[in-house]
Protein backbone atom coordinates (compact mmCIF):
# COMPACT_ATOMS: atom_id res chain seq x y z
CA UNK A 1 0.00 0.00 0.00
CA UNK A 2 1.14 3.62 -1.08
CA UNK A 3 0.99 5.95 1.88
CA UNK A 4 0.69 9.59 1.07
CA UNK A 5 0.41 12.30 4.18
CA UNK A 6 -0.65 15.75 2.54
CA UNK A 7 1.93 18.51 3.56
CA UNK A 8 -0.17 21.41 3.40
CA UNK A 9 -0.27 24.43 5.51
CA UNK A 10 -3.95 24.65 4.64
CA UNK A 11 -4.23 20.92 5.75
CA UNK A 12 -1.99 21.24 8.60
CA UNK A 13 -4.37 25.13 9.81
CA UNK A 14 -7.42 22.98 9.22
CA UNK A 15 -6.57 19.72 11.17
CA UNK A 16 -5.33 21.80 13.44
CA UNK A 17 -8.87 23.19 14.60
CA UNK A 18 -10.45 19.86 13.69
CA UNK A 19 -8.37 18.35 16.78
CA UNK A 20 -9.22 21.69 18.93
CA UNK A 21 -11.91 20.25 21.80
CA UNK A 22 -13.66 23.84 21.24
CA UNK A 23 -14.16 23.57 17.47
CA UNK A 24 -18.44 22.97 17.92
CA UNK A 25 -20.24 20.23 15.20
CA UNK A 26 -21.43 23.05 12.68
CA UNK A 27 -17.84 24.30 12.18
CA UNK A 28 -16.24 20.57 12.59
CA UNK A 29 -18.26 19.61 9.67
CA UNK A 30 -17.68 22.59 7.86
CA UNK A 31 -13.61 22.37 8.26
CA UNK A 32 -14.59 18.50 7.48
CA UNK A 33 -16.00 19.30 3.25
CA UNK A 34 -12.87 21.70 3.43
CA UNK A 35 -9.84 19.28 4.41
CA UNK A 36 -11.08 16.52 2.45
CA UNK A 37 -11.64 18.53 -0.49
CA UNK A 38 -7.88 19.38 -0.25
CA UNK A 39 -6.90 15.74 0.37
CA UNK A 40 -9.49 14.43 -2.58
CA UNK A 41 -7.05 16.80 -4.99
CA UNK A 42 -4.03 14.91 -4.01
CA UNK A 43 -5.93 11.26 -4.16
CA UNK A 44 -7.39 11.67 -7.54
CA UNK A 45 -4.02 12.48 -9.24
CA UNK A 46 -3.97 9.03 -10.79
CA UNK A 47 -8.10 9.23 -11.35
CA UNK A 48 -8.70 7.32 -14.94
CA UNK A 49 -9.10 9.50 -17.96
CA UNK A 50 -8.64 9.64 -21.95
CA UNK A 51 -7.93 12.09 -24.46
CA UNK A 52 -10.72 14.57 -25.90
CA UNK A 53 -10.55 17.70 -28.33
CA UNK A 54 -12.35 20.79 -27.70
CA UNK A 55 -12.80 23.85 -29.98
CA UNK A 56 -11.68 26.82 -28.23
CA UNK A 57 -13.48 30.31 -29.42
CA UNK A 58 -9.73 30.60 -31.33
CA UNK A 59 -8.82 26.89 -32.08
CA UNK A 60 -8.76 23.68 -31.79
CA UNK A 61 -7.84 22.49 -27.85
CA UNK A 62 -6.07 18.48 -26.66
CA UNK A 63 -7.61 17.69 -23.14
CA UNK A 64 -8.95 14.90 -21.20
CA UNK A 65 -11.69 13.69 -19.81
CA UNK A 66 -12.94 11.41 -17.30
CA UNK A 67 -13.03 8.00 -18.87
CA UNK A 68 -15.98 5.34 -18.10
CA UNK A 69 -17.14 3.28 -15.75
CA UNK A 70 -17.52 6.42 -13.28
CA UNK A 71 -15.34 6.12 -9.99
CA UNK A 72 -17.36 4.59 -7.23
CA UNK A 73 -17.29 7.51 -3.70
CA UNK A 74 -17.19 5.09 -1.11
CA UNK A 75 -18.27 6.80 2.26
CA UNK A 76 -18.06 4.54 5.62
CA UNK A 77 -21.17 5.33 7.93
CA UNK A 78 -21.31 6.96 9.85
CA UNK A 79 -18.47 9.77 9.83
CA UNK A 80 -16.95 8.93 6.52
CA UNK A 81 -20.59 10.92 5.08
CA UNK A 82 -18.72 13.99 6.67
CA UNK A 83 -16.87 13.80 4.30
CA UNK A 84 -18.58 12.83 0.53
CA UNK A 85 -19.66 16.69 -0.08
CA UNK A 86 -15.77 17.53 -0.10
CA UNK A 87 -15.25 14.26 -2.47
CA UNK A 88 -17.93 15.11 -4.75
CA UNK A 89 -17.16 18.85 -4.80
CA UNK A 90 -14.17 17.57 -6.68
CA UNK A 91 -15.77 14.25 -8.24
CA UNK A 92 -19.44 15.92 -9.42
CA UNK A 93 -19.83 12.55 -12.10
CA UNK A 94 -18.97 9.89 -9.49
CA UNK A 95 -21.64 7.08 -8.55
CA UNK A 96 -21.85 6.70 -5.05
CA UNK A 97 -21.80 3.65 -2.68
CA UNK A 98 -22.41 3.28 0.87
CA UNK A 99 -21.00 0.88 3.25
CA UNK A 100 -22.60 1.29 7.45
CA UNK A 101 -19.54 -0.58 9.82
CA UNK A 102 -19.16 -0.18 13.01
CA UNK A 103 -16.23 -0.83 15.81
CA UNK A 104 -17.41 -2.88 19.11
CA UNK A 105 -15.71 -0.36 21.66
CA UNK A 106 -15.26 -3.31 23.50
CA UNK A 107 -13.10 -5.58 21.46
CA UNK A 108 -12.63 -3.02 19.25
CA UNK A 109 -13.73 -5.86 16.38
CA UNK A 110 -15.34 -3.80 13.17
CA UNK A 111 -18.94 -5.14 11.27
CA UNK A 112 -20.68 -4.10 8.66
CA UNK A 113 -24.63 -3.51 9.14
CA UNK A 114 -25.56 -2.03 5.97
CA UNK A 115 -24.28 -2.14 2.40
CA UNK A 116 -25.83 -0.03 -0.87
CA UNK A 117 -23.31 -0.79 -3.20
CA UNK A 118 -22.71 -2.13 -7.53
CA UNK A 119 -22.67 -5.75 -7.18
CA UNK A 120 -20.08 -6.21 -9.69
CA UNK A 121 -17.07 -3.83 -8.97
CA UNK A 122 -15.01 -4.78 -11.80
CA UNK A 123 -13.12 -2.59 -13.74
CA UNK A 124 -13.85 -0.12 -11.16
CA UNK A 125 -11.61 2.71 -9.57
CA UNK A 126 -12.98 3.39 -5.77
CA UNK A 127 -12.23 5.84 -3.28
CA UNK A 128 -13.09 4.96 0.28
CA UNK A 129 -13.78 7.80 2.82
CA UNK A 130 -13.60 7.25 6.33
CA UNK A 131 -12.26 10.41 9.17
CA UNK A 132 -10.18 7.71 11.75
CA UNK A 133 -8.07 4.92 10.90
CA UNK A 134 -7.36 3.53 14.63
CA UNK A 135 -7.03 0.02 14.74
CA UNK A 136 -7.27 -0.33 10.63
CA UNK A 137 -10.19 -3.47 11.25
CA UNK A 138 -12.95 -1.16 9.58
CA UNK A 139 -10.76 -0.25 6.87
CA UNK A 140 -8.72 -3.49 6.07
CA UNK A 141 -12.46 -4.97 5.94
CA UNK A 142 -14.06 -2.54 3.69
CA UNK A 143 -11.33 -2.74 1.39
CA UNK A 144 -11.50 -6.60 1.16
CA UNK A 145 -15.65 -6.22 0.75
CA UNK A 146 -14.88 -3.81 -2.54
CA UNK A 147 -11.57 -6.07 -3.71
CA UNK A 148 -14.33 -9.33 -3.41
CA UNK A 149 -16.80 -7.32 -5.50
CA UNK A 150 -13.59 -6.79 -8.16
CA UNK A 151 -13.03 -3.32 -7.57
CA UNK A 152 -9.58 -3.01 -9.29
CA UNK A 153 -7.97 0.16 -7.96
CA UNK A 154 -8.47 1.60 -4.27
CA UNK A 155 -7.63 4.89 -2.58
CA UNK A 156 -8.81 5.42 1.09
CA UNK A 157 -8.83 9.05 2.37
CA UNK A 158 -8.85 8.99 5.36
CA UNK A 159 -8.26 12.28 7.75
CA UNK A 160 -5.89 10.50 10.82
CA UNK A 161 -4.26 7.21 11.42
CA UNK A 162 -2.78 5.79 13.81
CA UNK A 163 0.53 3.89 13.02
CA UNK A 164 -0.61 0.21 14.35
CA UNK A 165 -3.48 0.58 11.83
CA UNK A 166 -2.08 1.38 9.11
CA UNK A 167 0.21 -1.77 10.09
CA UNK A 168 -2.51 -4.25 10.39
CA UNK A 169 -3.88 -2.97 7.00
CA UNK A 170 -0.28 -3.90 5.45
CA UNK A 171 -0.03 -7.13 6.86
CA UNK A 172 -3.99 -8.11 6.41
CA UNK A 173 -3.81 -6.74 2.79
CA UNK A 174 -0.21 -7.83 1.84
CA UNK A 175 -1.26 -10.14 -1.26
CA UNK A 176 -3.73 -7.75 -2.41
CA UNK A 177 -2.28 -7.30 -6.62
CA UNK A 178 -4.04 -4.21 -7.21
CA UNK A 179 -3.33 -0.72 -6.78
CA UNK A 180 -4.06 0.96 -3.07
CA UNK A 181 -3.36 4.31 -1.74
CA UNK A 182 -3.60 4.98 1.66
CA UNK A 183 -4.30 9.19 1.55
CA UNK A 184 -4.24 11.23 5.23
CA UNK A 185 -3.71 14.57 6.74
CA UNK A 186 -2.29 13.15 9.38
CA UNK A 187 0.03 10.27 10.79
CA UNK A 188 -0.16 10.63 14.96
CA UNK A 189 1.34 9.20 17.49
CA UNK A 190 -0.26 5.89 18.79
CA UNK A 191 -3.56 4.14 20.39
CA UNK A 192 -4.45 4.40 23.38
CA UNK A 193 -6.08 1.29 25.58
CA UNK A 194 -9.51 2.61 24.25
CA UNK A 195 -8.34 2.25 20.65
CA UNK A 196 -8.71 6.12 20.10
CA UNK A 197 -5.84 7.74 18.59
CA UNK A 198 -3.15 10.21 19.98
CA UNK A 199 -3.37 12.58 20.10
CA UNK A 200 -6.32 12.59 17.30
CA UNK A 201 -9.30 14.95 16.97
CA UNK A 202 -11.93 12.43 19.84
CA UNK A 203 -14.74 10.61 18.62
CA UNK A 204 -15.04 11.70 14.77
CA UNK A 205 -19.15 10.69 14.47
CA UNK A 206 -19.80 12.02 17.36
CA UNK A 207 -18.44 15.34 16.87
CA UNK A 208 -20.00 15.54 13.50
CA UNK A 209 -22.91 14.41 14.35
CA UNK A 210 -23.71 14.54 18.04
C1 LIG B 1 -14.92 5.00 13.77
C2 LIG B 1 -14.24 5.60 12.56
C3 LIG B 1 -13.85 4.38 11.76
C4 LIG B 1 -13.52 3.39 12.84
C5 LIG B 1 -12.04 3.33 13.03
O1 LIG B 1 -16.23 4.68 13.45
O2 LIG B 1 -15.04 6.48 11.83
O3 LIG B 1 -14.90 3.89 10.95
O4 LIG B 1 -14.15 3.83 14.05
O5 LIG B 1 -11.68 2.34 13.93
P1 LIG B 1 -10.77 1.10 13.56
O6 LIG B 1 -9.72 1.58 12.64
O7 LIG B 1 -10.24 0.69 14.90
O8 LIG B 1 -11.64 0.05 12.96
P2 LIG B 1 -17.26 4.10 14.54
O9 LIG B 1 -17.19 2.59 14.59
O10 LIG B 1 -17.09 4.82 15.83
O11 LIG B 1 -18.66 4.42 13.89
P3 LIG B 1 -19.35 5.83 13.49
O12 LIG B 1 -18.66 6.30 12.24
O13 LIG B 1 -20.76 5.44 13.24
O14 LIG B 1 -19.17 6.80 14.63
Amino acid sequence: MQILVVDHPLVAHKLTTLRDERTDSPTFRRLTEELVTLLAYEATRDVRTGPISVTTPVAEAEGIKLTSPKPLVVPILRAGLGMLEGMTRLLPTAEVGFLGMIRNEETLNASTYAERLPEDLHGRQCYVLDPMLATGGTLAAAIQFLVDRGADHITAICILAAPEGVERIERELADLDIPCTLVIAGMDSHLNDKGYIVPGLGDAGDRLYG
